[in-house]
């Protein structure tokens, strides 16, 4: 188990579409424990592989408490409805925090380590983190899902200052 380097904004393995996985390999569940250490370390609640350089359709979320992570491989949105603004960052865009519109819950389909079929419904802090660490895999940050003028201001921002760490607000990264 190890910590991996958390790939950060200007990366562009985070801006590619992330490959299907069609097997779990040895490998594959290695990179997924060093991914729970990564998010654990990180104080994150939720790390998209490509996010530690890997571009696999995998993911792991933890709880709410922070004790618990569990593997998906492969998932998708199957069902969504409502919409709902908080505010959100990223571990790949350190210090970095909006208020970003998402669906309120969703449904998501994945498999387990196992290959088994995987189905959860959640609402609150978990849907967003399921729509968050998605769009990851598909090479979609959460900056891409403000308007046009928080956005700019954002990547100004980055441009000019780099990434600051923000030690307070670390616990809303995904
Ligand atoms: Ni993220």
């Amino acid at each position: 188990m190890a910590v991996l380097k958390v790939r950060r904004y200007g990366d562009p393995i985070l801006r590619r579409r992330a490959r299907d996985i069609e097997a779990v390999t040895p490998e594959i569940r290695r990179l997924v424990d060093d991914m729970i250490d990564t998010m654990y370390d990180e104080v994150g609640i939720g790390l998209a592989a490509p996010q530690v350089g890997t571009s696999l359709r995998l993911m792991v979320v933890g709880d709410e408490e922070g004790r618990g992570a569990q593997a998906l491989v492969n998932p998708a949105i199957s069902e969504q409805g409502g919409t709902v603004t908080a505010e959100e960052g990223c571990l790949s865009l350190p210090g970095i925090f909006a208020d970003v519109t998402r669906a309120q819950w969703v449904r998501l389909e994945a498999q387990d380590l196992e290959g088994r079929p995987v189905a959860i419904t959640a609402r609150g802090l978990r849907a967003r983190v399921f729509q968050h660490e998605i769009d990851h895999l598909d090479g979609v940050l959460f900056i891409d899902r403000l308007d046009p003028v928080t956005r700019d201001r954002i990547k100004r921002r980055i441009k000019k200052e780099g990434f600051a760490e923000d030690v307070g607000h670390r616990a809303f990264a995904l």
